[in-house]
Parts: structure tokens; sequence; C-alpha cells
């Protein structure tokens, strides 16, 4: 463990969360004390676009917080304790790419589900490695990288394969915003809620939510029989998740448990049970990217550019739970806190009958070495496939990185539950290829080609 305060950099400094992800250290600041932020990012003028409006939140909270912006990874790790990474590779231009190319074949379009998240696993996976090989280099040798990049259960195998001594903790906020949902449901506030959880990430199901020792899973039941995982008062429970294909989301954990109502779904699994419904209510010419960059990302740049002007900030952003969660893990870290959070692990037999090295989203105690997960057991034979093919796809498009190989990705696309057939996934990742080719690694057909 390393002393407070700390040098904190933030990977993807550029991102419409930055101002949400500081204003929440800045909240929290005696209980996790810095010395200094870092925003890093390879879009300088995007960062620096943002950059004011995150000065200006710390700025209102501390005087003597040092705040640097920059370019340079050896300025932005040199001694940094944590790095809190949020690369978007491509931007909000690919991920309309993502959701848009299989749409145009009937299928899924999603950035972390179905074909748009393996084609952004494969522009994400190289980069990530690039910036943990530059903060081992620079960086506290105890480091630890707290990475919400997606697609995280794809970049969290990659990491695995590629750098498995790293000290990164992959984590994503969906479990949390469900827990925030669950806690408005009762009448609960969410750290009340300790909760039973197995799966992939975007790819998981609640098992039980103890509050006092009590399972309130059956109360939930009821509510979401007849409103989905939904309060009235959404927008101001869920700020960043109030969109309305968020709601319709959040809906949408209604069917899924009519039919299966043991566990309570992550909300993603409308994309792998309900993939026609999904298709046919999305409009294939204006997509959540569109939706994102006509709101959240249009907002926080209309609010710098009159921020420079006029000297007022206006309230362009939240904290959220997204800005709450990566704080909470990192406390935990640092002051090996224990708390109980769903994060990304190796397997190692927390799930007996998944594989032992897949990447899973499980409860784990987080300590300054890192997570220390539950025990789960067996898990019912029905969700014990889904796991595993979706397991598979995603490792095979780990492979396909790697080795560059077209048959890989080509068997990735395939075997995603999202993706019909094989001439769909064939087309839908040629179409992928031509769009991606300044993001992803050259594929090789190695039977066609005779290596
Ligand atoms: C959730 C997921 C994230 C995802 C985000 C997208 O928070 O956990 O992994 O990036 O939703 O939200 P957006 O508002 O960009 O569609
Ligand atoms: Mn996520």
């Amino acid at each position: 463990m390393f002393t407070p305060p700390f040098i904190l950099s933030i990977a993807g400094g550029g991102s419409t969360y930055t101002p949400g992800i500081v204003k929440s250290l800045m909240v929290q600041l005696d209980k996790f004390p810095l010395a200094e932020i870092r925003l890093y990012d390879i879009d300088v003028a995007r960062q620096n676009t943002i950059a004011p409006v995150v000065e200006k939140v710390i700025r209102d909270h501390s005087q003597s917080i040092k705040f640097t912006v920059t370019g340079d990874p050896e300025v932005a790790f040199s001694g940094a304790h944590f790095v809190f990474a949020q690369m978007r590779v491509g931007q909000y231009k690919m991920r309309e790419q993502d959701e848009k190319i299989p749409l145009r074949h009937g299928v899924v379009g999603q950035e972390t589900c179905g074909p748009g998240g393996l084609a952004y696993g494969l522009r994400t996976i190289l980069p990530m490695v690039e910036l943990i090989d530059m903060v081992d280099r620079y960086a506290h040798e105890k480091a630890w990288i707290v990475n919400y990049s997606n697609p995280a259960a794809i970049v969290a195998e990659g990491v695995r394969r590629l750098r498995p001594d790293a000290r990164v903790l992959n984590i994503c906020d969906m479990p949390v915003a469900a827990m925030r949902n669950m806690g408005a449901i009762l009448g609960v506030d969410r750290h009340k809620l300790e909760v039973d959880y197995f799966g992939l990430n975007h790819f998981g199901w609640f098992t039980r939510v103890l509050v006092d020792g009590v399972d309130r899973l059956p109360e939930l039941r009821r509510h979401i029989a007849k409103f989905g995982l939904l309060t009235e008062d959404a927008a101001k429970t869920d700020p960043q998740h109030s969109d309305p294909s968020w709601v319709k989301t959040w809906r949408n954990i209604k069917p899924i448990m009519d039919n299966f109502p043991e566990y309570l779904p992550n909300p993603y699994l409308q994309y792998y049970l309900m993939p026609n419904q999904i298709v046919e209510h999305q409009n294939p010419d204006y997509t959540r990217a569109n939706e994102v960059m006509n709101g959240r990302e249009k907002k926080l740049f209309a609010a710098a550019e009159e921020y420079k002007k006029t000297g007022i900030l206006s309230d362009a952003f939240h904290v959220g739970v997204h800005g709450e969660f990566i704080v909470d893990v990192a406390r935990s870290l640092a002051f090996n806190l224990r708390q109980r959070h769903l994060v990304m692990v190796e397997n190692r037999g927390a799930i007996v009958n998944l594989p032992y090295d897949a990447m899973v989203e499980v409860p784990a105690y987080i300590t300054s070495e890192g997570p220390e997960p539950v025990r789960i057991g067996k898990v019912p034979l029905f969700h014990q496939t889904l796991l595993q093919q979706q397991l598979a796809s995603e490792q095979l498009l780990v492979e396909a990185t790697i080795e560059g190989s077209y048959e890989k990705a080509l068997q990735a696309f395939t075997l995603n539950r999202t993706v019909p057939t094989m001439e769909h996934a064939k087309a839908i990742l040629d179409e992928m290829i031509e769009a991606n080719r300044d993001y992803w690694p050259a594929l090789q057909q190695a039977w066609r080609d005779g290596e």
C-alpha cells in the first residue's frame, strides 16, 4: 500500500464521463486524498475542450491539487498510484458503425453486445495492452489500473491473455445501476444491498438481494412483473440511464422475468434473449451513438464553450453511479477496505461449472492486493450453457485479435447468440473490416491463403 495523497491519472481524459468522475473524487477527497489529477488522451484537442470544465470542478473543492493535462504518457503516468482507464477507441463515430452495420443485416446493433461489441473488442484489446505497458514503464510499481473501457468482458479476457500479471481491475457500472433501481423500488439506499450475482460482464444474473440479511428478491419480482426494473422517478434516481431507450431497457427486465422468474437478469440480456424485438424497435438511421452524440456529448461541449466565454458553468454532467462506483473501488484498493463489489475476475473455480480461466463477473472483496472473489458454486444448466456460448464467442474474438485470424473472427461472430447464421456473420464481418481499416489488426485467412 502507498500513502496518500495519491497521484491519479485518467486515461481517456477527453471522455464525457471525466467531469462526473472528477466531481465524485472531489466530494470524497477526505476519504481518498489526492495530490494531483492528470488527464491523458491521444485526442489532445478533445481533451483540451473538456479540461477547463474539469479544472473548475477541482478548484471549486481544492486549491492545492495539481492539475495536469497531457498527451504525453511519460508526463501522464510517472509515479502515478492509480490510473482510471476509460478509452473509447474510434470514439462515438465508430460506435455508430458498430451499431449500424449489424442493423443493416437485421442483427442487434449494440456497442458491447453482438457483432458491435466484437468489433469494438478488435479495436480495443491492443491499445489497452499498450496503455498497460506505458503504466508499467512509468507509474508506481504497485499502481492499480481501474478499467471501465468497453467492451469490458472482451478487454478483460484480452488482458488476461496478454498481460496476466498486470494490476488491472476491470469494472462495469451496470450491476450498480441495477442495484440503484432496486434500492429505489425497495426504498433502501443501494449501499445497504448485498447481492449475489454470477455471469460475464453484461451477461449475468442477480440471484439474491439481501437487505439486513433478508432476501428482497421476491418483492422485486412482484414490482418487476408490473413495471420492469424501474420506478416512477427513474430520471431522478438514475439520470445517466434515463433516456427513453434506457427506460425501455429497464422495462424489458419484465418480459425476461415473466419467462424466467428465478433470477434477476442484467439488462444487457435483452439483446441475447429478445433480439428480434430489439431490432424491430431500433431505428437503423439513428442509433444510441446518435442519441449520445446529440445528447450527452453535445451538452457537455456546449457547456465547455459557454464556460470559456462567460465563466459560468451550467449543469451539463452528473456524477451518477458511474462516477461513484469507480471511486468506491479505488478507495477499497487504496486502503484495503475489503468492500464487497461486483467486478471482473479470473474464475479459478468460483463458478464450478465454468472454465477455470474464464473472466467472470461475481462479487469480490476488494483488498489492496486485488479482488478476492466469493465462491458461487454450480450454476444451473440453462445459465451455464448461455454463458459458455457467450464466453466462447468472446474468447475466439480475443484469439482472432492476437493471431490476426479471419477464421477465428468469423467463428466468434457466428457463435454469438445475436447472429442467426454463418452468412449473416460473414456479411457483417466483411463490412466491419472495411469500416475498421484504421483500427483493427489485419485478419488473415490462413486456410484460403494456404499457410
Ligand atoms: C452502461 C454500461 C456501460 C455502457 C453504458 C452506455 O452504463 O455499463 O458499459 O458504456 O451503459 O451508456 P450510453 O449512455 O453511452 O448508451
Ligand atoms: Mn458496462
